[in-house]
């Protein structure tokens, strides 16, 4: 048996210690299976709001689910099929396993047209917060050494690399479309590492946060030579008259009312995208026949992104190995607040529901 952190879905504030049986490379089949040590696992508002019974099942036969989804690992045995990786390896893994949609089928699980979906350590699979997990070699991602400094950003990433991809992919509409100025509201893990990807690509970057600089996602921002800008001290319409409307602006922010917001800001032909999982009932007025009118004449795109497919992984890993070479030392200041084993699960949770500086929470397992 192995430890393991879990919830007892439908029950609020259930977050438990518990024991598992330990996984065997025999539980995949064909030869396909990668046995993993996990060495550390990040958490974040989805982990948060799972424990709060907002969303998140259990499998099929069982009444809890282990959470974690942004794992680090090093791969400790193989299957005789397995050539993408080796004992030794660092590695993470996908979040998203396959339901029968055709999308699934042909590896896009994060593009499923069922209304379920299975994600390890969300809905209907166990994460990756235990001592040890296996899985099918095709949702392993190898990790290169010189980025194990940045563990368990990988996850996180490939769901900004998807965002940002899915965003360039539909502005193909446009035959032409050379973006210059992106608004990325949030400085949260998602939003900083958007920011990173498009600084990436050229655009002019304008990060927004509520709290004024001095702070940790202001000296970051700044560290990647994007433009830090607190709403406290600037109102979005004096940005917006500043730089002109943006073309894309990127939500990530958790709050529904500023995605919506960010509507009635992007420039003409611009596009709009939404990565925020908001799990609450929150409802706002919106001045839609303005929004409407505007979006119509200005021939707008409204986005949505989530998870992220094998192909978002190696992309995001590019782009963080890149991003570390070009801005040394910053990505890591991300990672601001580890904890040390699974048994401090108590203030893993704590971290993430009161500190509000605490940038990213990971556990440290191994
Ligand atoms: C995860 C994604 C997942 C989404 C919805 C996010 O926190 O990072 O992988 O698809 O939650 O469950
Ligand atoms: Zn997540």
């Amino acid at each position: 048996m192995m430890k393991a952190v879990a919830v007892t879905p439908g029950t609020p504030n259930s977050v438990h210690l518990t024991e598992i049986p330990e996984p065997s490379l025999d539980q995949i089949p064909h030869g396909r299976g990668v046995l993993v040590k996990t060495l550390k696992v990040g958490v974040d508002a989805t982990d948060r709001e799972i424990n709060e019974a907002l969303y998140g099942k259990a499998p099929e036969g069982d009444d809890f689910l282990v959470i974690g989804h942004e794992s680090f690992g090093i791969v400790e045995a193989v299957g005789e099929n397995v050539h993408r990786v080796k004992p030794g390896d660092y590695v993470t893994a996908t979040v998203r396993r396959p339901g029968g949609s055709i999308y699934d089928l042909i590896g896009t699980n994060d593009m499923t047209s069922e209304e379920e979906y299975y994600e390890r350590g969300i809905n209907l699979r166990h994460g990756f917060m235990t001592e040890k997990f296996v899985d099918d070699e095709e949702y392993i991602v190898r990790v290169p050494e010189g980025l194990k400094h940045l563990h368990v950003l990988q996850e996180p990433m490939s769901c900004a690399a998807k965002a940002v991809q899915q965003a360039f992919e539909a502005q193909q509409r446009m035959k032409i479309w050379r973006p210059e100025v992106a608004y990325v509201f949030g400085a949260g893990q998602i939003g900083l590492l958007t920011t990173l990807i498009l600084k990436l690509r050229g655009l002019k970057v304008y990060t927004l946060a509520r709290g004024k600089a001095p702070n940790l996602k202001a000296e970051i921002v700044a560290g990647m030579e994007a433009e830090y800008v607190s709403t406290r001290e600037t109102p979005l319409e004096s940005l917006v008259k500043k730089t002109g409307k943006p073309d894309l602006i990127v939500d990530a922010t958790g709050s529904s009312t500023l995605a919506f917001q960010a509507m009635q800001h992007v420039g003409h032909n611009g596009v709009v995208v939404w990565t925020s999982i908001t799990g609450g009932n929150n409802s706002i007025e919106i001045p839609s026949d303005s929004v409407n009118l505007h979006w119509v004449l200005g021939n707008k795109l409204l986005l949505g992104s989530v998870n992220a497919n094998r192909t978002h992984f190696e992309s995001g890993i590019r782009d963080l190995a890149l991003g570390d070479m070009m801005f040394p030392g910053v990505l890591k200041k991300i990672l601001t607040n580890p904890v040390q084993g699974m048994e401090n699960y108590q203030e893993m949770m704590r971290l993430l529901v009161e500190d509000k500086d605490a940038l990213k929470v990971y556990v440290d397992i191994a």
